[in-house]
């Protein structure tokens, strides 16, 4: 069951995997195994050797401290085999603790910031005072741990795993006969039939019978557990990804559906805990993600510094300056597909420190950041399972939109004149993907047998979905990519331009079409060769070496249709040069440390 967990898992990206059991013979020291690979190579190592287990934990780890080896995949376990832990996360205090521990006389066999918290346990079970339990031991371990964790820990004689919990995610599930403890709910479905969602700072002992805490503790209450598990399953689709980038029209639709009125003219994105007119009245807006959905966010302030006369600004969540942008008039939204990310979870907890109000657009259900916030809206798109997002990026930008039209003072007509459009988006998107010519293949054959390409755009939305290509690309396919808008490349990067360098020009009909025939001109005469992105028909295409044509719309909505290219062109480049798209290298799903 555990090793089915943990297959359910997978897609959040991991380099290495480990299990431990206690059976009902209470065997010791605790049987474990642990590989660097993949679940499978687990399921091979184990041989079997874990059926009929009674409590069993099992981890897939991303290497932070200590390199991808066996020996630093968890379980650790204690020199005697009898105490054997997992955790995800960072001790951040762990030189300090391993310092500590050395002076007690244990000594460590991993290169990871978690093997002190096994041999810190270990020394309070054997010195604790008489009447003391397990999960007392396990409370005073932990009051010694700064930084971030899940933690599920066994022991030899106790009927039940010690979990605690601080800054990363973890789920108590319960089914008919089991309770289980995941850091994430997907490996319940079908194993449980309700949850129960750990807060920072619990620490419990699981057994069969319940949770059991410490004494004033208060103990989470179970719910239904709510959705159904999508398998990862690429149908027809050679990948996840490939699959995902498909999945656009419907996952757009299910971000639209109910939040445009029936007359068509008004967006209507409620979940916040703010009205419209509070929203309208904020001193700004700011927000917060990493990555894709950092990109995504920055189309999305712009939509509302368009749409509406209120201060926007998006933040790399780590570089998040908190203190000067944050004050009880201002609201700040977190951007994530997982709801789990830790950068932007730290800089909601910042914001709320400085008095903003904080809200979320997440697309997984019940994920910390949608639960810290309490408010906010989901984004609708399904599972996604690739580790580089597409789908949810669209659906970034679609929910964003709706968000910038519900809090808009722009004219009524104006307003319909995007509704409009943005309804149409789904077919749009699809006859897109189904139109797809050989220009993607040209274009993929080009960028991987040249210098790496340059991805330019200008404006806050081209420009933002350039960076979003070259992220994408330097993801899948392991090449160095960068990204400029159009008007900085005489400023330095021109300089990399040289005979048939591939430049990547995302051109949509709109204001900023001429400066980006400038551009392209200059990178054009310097030898470029251009693969052009546009959904103009006019003068600008004799530019192009390579013409990747898009459907034309609204130009406010150009991100969707310009998103479908560069997606795609990151995808079979990936293949082409022999990248697991779906799982590329050093790269996790989830990202849950700092
Ligand atoms: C890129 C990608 C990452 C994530 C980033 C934030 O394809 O997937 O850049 O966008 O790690 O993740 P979430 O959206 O889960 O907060």
């Amino acid at each position: 069951m555990v090793l089915e967990g943990l297959r359910k898992l997978e897609y959040r990206g991991y380099d290495s995997a480990g299990l431990a059991a206690i059976f009902s013979e209470n065997k010791d020291p605790i049987e474990t195994e642990r590989t660097t690979g993949f679940v499978s190579d687990l399921v091979l190592k184990a041989n079997g050797r874990f059926d009929g287990a009674k409590i069993s934990i099992g981890h897939t780890r991303w290497a932070t401290h200590g390199g991808v080896t066996d020996y630093n995949a968890h379980p650790h376990s204690s020199e005697d085999g009898k105490i054997t832990i997992v955790h995800n996360g960072i001790i951040e205090n762990s030189m300090e603790l391993s310092s500590k521990i050395s002076k007690l006389g244990f000594s460590l066999s991993s290169e990871t910031d978690t093997e002190v918290i096994v041999h810190l346990l270990d020394y309070e079970l054997k010195t604790q005072a008489d009447g003391k339990n397990h999960l007392d031991a396990f409370c005073s371990v932990i009051s010694q741990l700064e930084g971030s964790w899940a933690i599920a820990a066994m022991a030899t004689g106790l009927d039940g795993i010690l979990i605690s919990r601080k800054g990363a995610p973890l789920v108590i599930g319960r089914g008919q006969d089991n309770i289980s403890v995941s850091s994430d709910v997907q490996p319940f479905y079908g194993a449980c039939s309700e949850v129960a969602y750990m807060k920072d700072g619990d620490n419990f002992l699981l057994t069969r019978e319940g949770i059991i805490s410490q004494l004033d503790a208060v103990i989470p209450e179970f719910e239904i557990l709510q959705g159904v598990y999508d398998e990862a399953d690429p149908g027809n689709f050679p990948h996840m990804m490939l699959k995902e980038i498909h999945d656009q029209p419907t996952s757009l639709s299910n971000a639209l559906s109910g939040r445009i009125s029936s007359d068509g003219i008004n967006a209507q994105l409620s979940g916040f805990e703010l009205s419209p007119e509070q929203i309208r009245k904020v001193e700004r807006i700011n927000l917060v993600a990493c990555g894709t959905a950092y990109y995504a966010s920055e189309i999305i302030c712009s939509y509302i510094r368009r749409l509406t006369n209120i201060r926007a600004e998006a933040f790399i969540a780590s570089e998040f300056p908190a203190k000067s942008v944050c004050s009880p008039n201002t609201l700040t939204i977190g951007v994530s597909q997982s709801g789990e990310t830790k950068d932007t979870l730290d800089a909601l907890f910042l914001a709320k420190k400085f008095g903003s109000k904080i809200s979320s657009l997440c697309n997984v259900i019940g994920s910390t950041i949608s639960r810290l916030t309490g408010n906010g809206a989901y984004l609708h798109a399904g599972p996604e399972f690739a580790v580089a997002s597409s789908k949810v990026f669209t659906n970034m930008i679609a929910v964003g939109l709706l968000f910038a039209l519900t809090i808009s003072d722009i004219s009524q007509k104006e307003k319909k004149n995007i509704i409009k459009e943005l309804r149409k988006l789904p077919n749009i998107i699809s006859s897109q993907l189904m139109d797809m010519d050989d220009s993607i293949s040209l274009a993929t054959e080009l960028i991987t047998n040249s210098e790496p390409p340059i991805f330019i755009g200008r404006g806050a939305l081209s420009s933002y979905v350039a960076k979003e290509g070259a992220l994408k690309m330097m993801e899948i396919s392991y090449i160095p990519c960068l990204s400029v808008p159009g008007g900085e490349l005489k400023h330095g990067p021109i300089a990399l331009i040289s005979e048939g360098s591939p430049v990547i020009a995302i051109a949509p009909t709109d204001s900023n079409l001429s400066l980006m025939e400038s551009s392209i001109r200059e990178c054009k005469s310097r030898g470029a060769k251009i693969i052009l992105i546009t959904d103009n028909e006019g003068p600008v295409t004799e530019l192009a070496d390579i013409l990747i044509q898009t459907n034309n719309t609204h130009p406010e909505l150009s991100p969707f249709v310009n998103a479908i290219p560069i997606q795609l062109l990151a995808y079979y480049v990936g293949v082409e040069n022999g990248v697991n798209v779906d799982r590329p290298r050093n790269l996790a799903k989830s990202v849950t440390v700092v």
